[in-house]
């Protein structure tokens, strides 16, 4: 596997907001936390007044009226910049999540294939609230507490250095304990944090076939897959923390030895005259408060630990290179001829199994074109390749005359439509389902393609019409009606290429033939390519090509072909003979 880079430039990378927020950040914590000094050195100011008898009223007084100074200041100092902080990180976090879905949506087809979309979700979303809590944290906890550390320790240095130096020793056992708890603890998280997303992998994969789950009976065994895993995570999560608990009970005694040592040494000197007693006080509380900035450190470490999986996880998607994208200045098309052209063109998903080997052909503008052949065959690959969903491996597919890598895609899928096999329905209204190659078109215009497709027919009999929501994948629309609705949303926008991959697969005969009736009426007005397996309905292409063993085994009309007695005619009997 590759190296990741370090986490450090991958975040600025992803948000590189943050970069102009750090230098402010730290004079403006640098200020606060020298204020938030202040009733420190106060209150030995008070205590040494308060013992000295010579001391004034007034004095105390104005003590008094100076920490309550500080005091509000912090409060209203607080007060906006914790309203500030909530704004800039939840921009911060719409900002991660934007980047994202549109990563994801630039990404060739290839990489969505692979992938499953659930765990897409689940690592967007842990990746892009774990940044945004890190980020809270360097600003609210690591630089703050780093400033305090570095002014108590100056402070205590200056006040007493000898207690400093105890300090100093201590802590250094401190780092010492919570740098090697890290790196104990580091494989443990990793294994807890996997089989929590194994875990949800699992629990989203079940819910997404759920139909199929049910109908082989198979809650129990789905059921127990999840909870095994929940519960690997659990034991793991727990021997972490476990393990990070003794550590932390080490940790704690040595603070208290700590304490200790100071306050010996501190009241040894308060006894000697060395000291005043009010400085005893400010010995103690700086003690106290640079030792709680070494224990937030070690919060902060941890969490970073937390964190850091995540993270990367969500860089490595969104360092993921997009292999099909537009070149530097491509063709813009506003309406295209329709010629298609395959020169030479081969193509392999792997590097292992080729699909089409030298694959020569054109097709004339507005002819209507049929593609058959055995699955697997290589059909629908032919047709992503025109799409540009892939890149060809060698040769060029050319439309007009230009390669298709070369257009603007935008443009250039806007001329071109599909039916495709998946019909892939939105939990959206018919109506915009059908819009969706031209959300712009008027109801009068998605009726006519409705009613071209013969998708008006079933759309009427719904309550609410057009409006009606189809569920989920349009749960609640039968095969057939996908694909009509599907060829209204290919027919609404009235492409220069259309095509039509196995569209009618799901229809009975009786509704298949009218819309193959439907489909041939606008033949002639665009190039029309058909994929079928059901040879009767493409009698009348213009041209059948038969597809097989990675090339072209054969080119004609239909009746050309069944002359020829090969192949075609070969498979047009064997379904005749099956009726
Ligand atoms: N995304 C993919 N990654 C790897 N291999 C793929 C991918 N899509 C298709 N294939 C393989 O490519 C070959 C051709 O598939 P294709 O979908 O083009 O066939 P087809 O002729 O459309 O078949 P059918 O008639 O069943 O739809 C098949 O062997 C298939 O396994
Ligand atoms: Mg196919």
């Amino acid at each position: 596997m590759k190296k990741r880079e370090q986490l450090l430039p991958r975040v600025l990378k992803i948000v590189p907001e943050v970069k102009q927020g750090l230098s402010r950040s730290i004079i403006i914590t640098t200020i606060y936390e020298a204020v938030k000094l202040i009733p420190v050195i106060l209150i030995k100011l008070l205590v040494d007044s308060v013992v000295e008898a010579s001391s004034t009223l007034s004095l105390v007084g104005w003590i008094i009226v100076g920490m309550f100074g500080v005091y509000l200041f912090s409060n209203i100092f607080d007060h906006y910049s914790d309203k500030w902080a909530h704004k800039q990180l939840l921009t911060y976090e719409t900002n991660i999540l934007k980047k994202a879905q549109k990563k994801l949506l630039e990404l060739h087809m290839g990489y969505h294939e692979k992938h499953n979309t659930g765990l897409h979700v689940s690592k967007i979303n842990r990746g892009a609230s774990k940044l945004t809590e890190l980020i809270w944290f360097v600003f609210n906890e690591f630089i703050p507490t780093i400033i305090q550390l570095i002014l108590t320790s100056i402070l205590l240095l200056y006040e007493e250095w000898t207690i400093a130096v105890v300090f100093f020793v201590f802590s250094s056992l401190i780092f010492i304990i919570i740098n090697n708890t890290a790196k104990k603890v580091q494989p443990l998280r990793k294994i807890y944090l996997k089989k929590h997303e194994e875990a949800f992998g699992e629990m989203s994969q079940s819910l997404q076939n759920i139909g199929t789950v049910k109908d082989y009976a198979q809650e129990n065994k789905e059921y127990r897959i999840y909870s095994n895993l929940l519960t690997q995570y659990k034991n793991a999560s727990v021997k972490r923390n476990n393990y990070e608990m003794n550590k932390v009970f080490l940790r704690d005694f040595i603070i208290n030895l700590g304490r200790i040592v100071t306050l010996l040494l501190a009241s040894f000197f308060v006894l000697n005259g060395k000291v005043s007693p009010g400085s005893l006080i400010l010995i103690y509380t700086l003690y106290e408060k640079a030792f709680i900035s070494v224990f937030r450190l070690g919060k902060i470490y941890t969490h970073v630990g937390d964190s850091i999986e995540s993270i990367h996880r969500l860089s490595d998607l969104l360092d993921k290179r997009v292999l099909i994208k537009d070149k530097k200045e491509p063709v813009r098309a506003k309406k295209l001829e329709g010629k298609i052209e395959f020169r030479n063109v081969s193509f392999s998903y792997t590097k292992k199994l080729q699909i089409l080997r030298n694959i020569n052909l054109t097709i004339e503008p507005k002819k209507v074109i049929a593609l058959v052949g055995k699955s697997g065959g290589g059909k629908s690959s032919i047709i992503k390749l025109l799409m540009r969903q892939y890149d060809v491996t060698s040769g060029a597919v050319l439309v007009d005359g230009v390669d298709v890598k070369d257009y603007h895609s935008e443009d250039f899928r806007k001329r071109v439509a599909i039916v495709s096999q998946n019909v892939e329905i939105f939990n959206r209204s018919l109506k915009e389902n059908i819009a969706f190659s031209k959300p712009k078109a008027s109801l009068a215009e998605i009726k006519r393609a409705a009613k071209l497709a013969h998708a008006h027919e079933f759309i009427k009999e719904f309550p609410q019409k057009y409006n009606t929501m189809v569920g989920k994948n349009g749960v609640k629309l039968s095969g057939g009606q996908k694909q009509r609705l599907s060829i209204a949303r290919a027919l609404l926008s009235k492409p220069d290429i259309l095509i039509f991959d196995e569209a009618t697969s799901s229809l009975d005969s009786a509704s298949e033939r009218l819309i193959q009736k439907a489909i041939f009426s606008i033949a002639g007005k665009t190039t029309m390519i058909l994929i079928a397996h059901r040879l009767s309905t493409i009698e009348h292409a213009d041209e059948i090509i038969v597809l097989g063993k990675k090339k072209i085994l054969e080119q004609g009309n239909y009746r050309q072909l069944l002359r020829k007695k090969g192949i075609f005619y070969e498979m047009v009997s064997l379904q005749k003979m099956r009726g």
